[in-house]
Protein backbone atom coordinates (compact mmCIF):
# COMPACT_ATOMS: atom_id res chain seq x y z
CA UNK A 1 0.00 0.00 0.00
CA UNK A 2 1.53 3.17 -1.01
CA UNK A 3 0.94 6.41 1.23
CA UNK A 4 0.02 9.78 -0.86
CA UNK A 5 1.71 12.42 -1.13
CA UNK A 6 0.54 14.40 1.18
CA UNK A 7 0.51 11.94 3.81
CA UNK A 8 4.61 12.03 3.04
CA UNK A 9 4.55 15.65 3.14
CA UNK A 10 3.17 15.90 6.55
CA UNK A 11 5.10 13.01 7.82
CA UNK A 12 8.58 14.67 6.44
CA UNK A 13 7.68 18.01 7.51
CA UNK A 14 5.14 17.79 9.67
CA UNK A 15 3.61 20.94 11.33
CA UNK A 16 3.63 22.01 15.12
CA UNK A 17 5.16 19.14 16.99
CA UNK A 18 5.68 20.24 20.02
CA UNK A 19 3.66 21.53 23.15
CA UNK A 20 2.70 24.00 25.49
CA UNK A 21 2.83 23.72 29.53
CA UNK A 22 -0.08 21.91 30.00
CA UNK A 23 -1.18 24.32 32.87
CA UNK A 24 -0.68 27.38 30.70
CA UNK A 25 -3.29 29.64 30.25
CA UNK A 26 -5.56 29.02 27.47
CA UNK A 27 -3.91 25.97 26.60
CA UNK A 28 -6.24 22.55 26.18
CA UNK A 29 -4.67 19.25 25.93
CA UNK A 30 -5.76 15.72 24.43
CA UNK A 31 -4.61 12.84 25.00
CA UNK A 32 -6.04 9.69 22.99
CA UNK A 33 -5.00 6.04 21.79
CA UNK A 34 -5.85 3.86 19.02
CA UNK A 35 -7.39 0.62 20.92
CA UNK A 36 -6.70 -1.26 16.89
CA UNK A 37 -3.07 -0.50 16.98
CA UNK A 38 -1.57 0.96 20.14
CA UNK A 39 -0.37 4.33 18.82
CA UNK A 40 -0.70 7.36 21.22
CA UNK A 41 -1.59 11.27 20.03
CA UNK A 42 -1.35 14.06 22.22
CA UNK A 43 -2.50 17.59 20.49
CA UNK A 44 -2.60 20.87 22.10
CA UNK A 45 -4.52 23.79 21.81
CA UNK A 46 -3.80 27.52 23.07
CA UNK A 47 -6.78 29.71 22.72
CA UNK A 48 -6.92 33.22 23.06
CA UNK A 49 -9.19 35.51 24.95
CA UNK A 50 -11.79 35.40 22.15
CA UNK A 51 -12.06 32.20 22.20
CA UNK A 52 -10.12 31.69 18.68
CA UNK A 53 -7.28 28.64 18.73
CA UNK A 54 -4.49 30.65 18.01
CA UNK A 55 -1.80 28.02 17.93
CA UNK A 56 -1.67 24.35 18.17
CA UNK A 57 0.64 21.52 18.44
CA UNK A 58 1.08 17.94 18.49
CA UNK A 59 3.16 14.96 19.57
CA UNK A 60 2.53 11.52 17.77
CA UNK A 61 3.49 8.06 18.38
CA UNK A 62 2.24 5.65 15.32
CA UNK A 63 2.04 5.59 11.66
CA UNK A 64 2.90 7.77 9.32
CA UNK A 65 -0.88 8.67 8.67
CA UNK A 66 -1.73 9.44 12.40
CA UNK A 67 1.58 11.98 12.28
CA UNK A 68 0.07 13.18 9.02
CA UNK A 69 -3.37 13.55 10.08
CA UNK A 70 -2.22 15.52 13.84
CA UNK A 71 -0.20 17.99 11.46
CA UNK A 72 -3.13 18.30 9.18
CA UNK A 73 -5.39 18.77 12.18
CA UNK A 74 -3.14 21.77 13.69
CA UNK A 75 -2.93 23.73 10.57
CA UNK A 76 -6.67 23.58 10.17
CA UNK A 77 -7.65 24.60 13.69
CA UNK A 78 -5.38 27.39 13.50
CA UNK A 79 -7.78 30.77 13.65
CA UNK A 80 -11.01 29.08 14.22
CA UNK A 81 -13.40 29.13 16.58
CA UNK A 82 -13.76 25.90 19.39
CA UNK A 83 -17.13 25.36 18.38
CA UNK A 84 -16.00 26.17 14.43
CA UNK A 85 -12.79 23.14 15.56
CA UNK A 86 -15.38 20.85 17.45
CA UNK A 87 -16.94 20.36 13.65
CA UNK A 88 -13.96 18.83 12.12
CA UNK A 89 -14.66 15.64 10.85
CA UNK A 90 -12.01 12.63 10.68
CA UNK A 91 -13.82 12.02 6.77
CA UNK A 92 -12.47 15.40 5.95
CA UNK A 93 -8.91 14.74 6.93
CA UNK A 94 -9.05 10.85 5.60
CA UNK A 95 -10.28 12.50 2.16
CA UNK A 96 -7.52 15.58 2.35
CA UNK A 97 -5.25 13.07 2.60
CA UNK A 98 -6.39 10.45 0.46
CA UNK A 99 -6.13 7.90 3.33
CA UNK A 100 -7.35 3.82 2.44
CA UNK A 101 -9.85 2.15 4.53
CA UNK A 102 -7.20 0.19 6.79
CA UNK A 103 -6.05 4.20 7.87
CA UNK A 104 -9.18 5.64 8.49
CA UNK A 105 -8.79 4.59 12.58
CA UNK A 106 -5.87 7.04 12.34
CA UNK A 107 -7.49 10.16 11.09
CA UNK A 108 -10.13 8.71 13.81
CA UNK A 109 -7.63 9.16 16.37
CA UNK A 110 -6.78 13.18 15.18
CA UNK A 111 -10.81 13.70 15.42
CA UNK A 112 -10.77 12.37 19.02
CA UNK A 113 -7.66 14.45 19.67
CA UNK A 114 -8.54 17.70 18.65
CA UNK A 115 -12.05 17.20 20.84
CA UNK A 116 -10.10 15.99 23.96
CA UNK A 117 -8.40 18.69 23.81
CA UNK A 118 -10.94 21.52 23.69
CA UNK A 119 -13.15 19.36 25.91
CA UNK A 120 -9.95 19.83 28.26
CA UNK A 121 -9.72 23.79 27.94
CA UNK A 122 -13.83 24.13 28.67
CA UNK A 123 -13.32 22.08 31.60
CA UNK A 124 -10.13 24.20 32.50
CA UNK A 125 -11.61 27.52 31.46
CA UNK A 126 -15.06 27.03 34.12
CA UNK A 127 -17.19 25.44 31.65
CA UNK A 128 -19.13 28.74 31.05
CA UNK A 129 -18.23 28.20 27.28
CA UNK A 130 -20.03 24.75 26.94
CA UNK A 131 -22.77 24.10 28.90
CA UNK A 132 -24.47 27.07 27.12
CA UNK A 133 -25.74 24.30 24.23
FE1 LIG B 1 0.32 1.58 14.80
FE2 LIG B 1 0.33 1.99 12.46
S1 LIG B 1 -0.34 0.24 13.41
S2 LIG B 1 1.82 2.51 13.75
FE1 LIG C 1 -2.82 3.15 14.03
FE2 LIG C 1 -2.20 4.75 12.12
S1 LIG C 1 -2.86 5.28 14.08
S2 LIG C 1 -2.07 2.62 12.08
Amino acid sequence: MAYSEKVIDHYENPRNVGGFGKEDAGVGTGMVGAPACGDVMRLQIKVNEQGIIEDAKFKTYGCGSAIASSSLVTEWVKGKTLDEAMTIKNSQIAEELELPPVKIHCSVLAEDAIKAAIEDYRKKSGASSSETH
